[in-house]
């Protein structure tokens, strides 16, 4: 008999090392990922592309419910194309990275990409579908709780503030030395700081299991995570 799909959501702050270790375990296990950072990305990259201000809440609104974003979901490969064009680069440019949670508190905007993110959540049960039905890994700020609340498994992947700046450092800068940590630092907990007024991703929701990759690297991160979803879901 065919299993149900599978529907692993996992959140977490910037630099908790989510994207990597949400690809790996998307791929042992066969499923879609969803990286819906990205999709808030997208939109930014767009309503900058259309001149829109950002902080006119009304226009940005308007902007994204028209947004025509396209995400490719294996997890070997991910693709984001908005209009046609490839902005996978574009949208990790630090001008994106500062001018995102403009878009992201946009709760209108957030209305939007969360209908949208479930749309391509319920599109990979279906048998003609990337995972062929098996089911999706969504990561982001709000999947646990907003996007995927009943998701077969919810895990908040944490990390200590100094591993954090570490790996964005070295992601960053090629190193992770003092000076490098004190650079990404401002970018890293100012966006966490501003996204934190919209969506809680610091403290687990209820029935959400935390996994502190602080003193983790990638590989026992992602065993740990496939681990959690073995128990919570009693496969995989
Ligand atoms: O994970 P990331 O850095 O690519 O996320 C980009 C921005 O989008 C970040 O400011 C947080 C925001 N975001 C969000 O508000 N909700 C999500 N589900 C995913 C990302």
């Amino acid at each position: 008999t065919p299993s149900t799909p599978l529907v692993i959501a996992i959140d977490g702050p910037s630099g908790s090392g989510k994207s990597s270790v949400s690809k790996r375990v998307a791929t042992r296990l066969g499923l879609a990922y969803l990286d819906t950072g990205a999709m808030y990305r997208a939109a930014t990259w767009w309503c900058l592309e259309r001149g829109v201000p950002l902080d006119d809440a009304d226009a940005v609104a308007a902007e994204v419910a028209a947004l025509p974003l396209v995400m490719g979901v294996d997890p070997q490969a991910p693709t984001v194309h908005v209009g046609g064009v490839d902005v996978a680069e574009a949208i990790r440019d630090t001008r994106i990275s500062t001018a995102v949670s403009a878009v992201a508190t946009n709760l209108a905007v957030r209305a939007e990409l969360v209908r949208l993110q479930r749309a391509a959540i319920a599109a990979q049960g279906l048998p003609d579908s990337f995972s062929g039905g098996r089911g999706v890994l969504a990561e982001g700020r709000d999947i646990t709780t907003v996007v995927a609340p009943d998701a077969d498994a919810r895990i908040l992947l944490t990390a200590s503030e100094d591993a954090r700046l570490a790996r964005r450092a070295l992601d960053v800068h090629g190193t992770a030395d003092a000076a490098a940590m004190l650079a990404t630092r401002d970018q890293v907990l100012r966006r966490d700081a501003d996204d934190s007024t919209v969506v809680q991703f610091h403290v687990a929701a209820d029935g959400v299991v935390t996994v502190d990759s602080s003193d983790l690297d990638l590989e026992q991160t992602v065993q740990a995570v496939l681990d959690v979803v073995a128990t919570v879901t009693g496969r995989a």
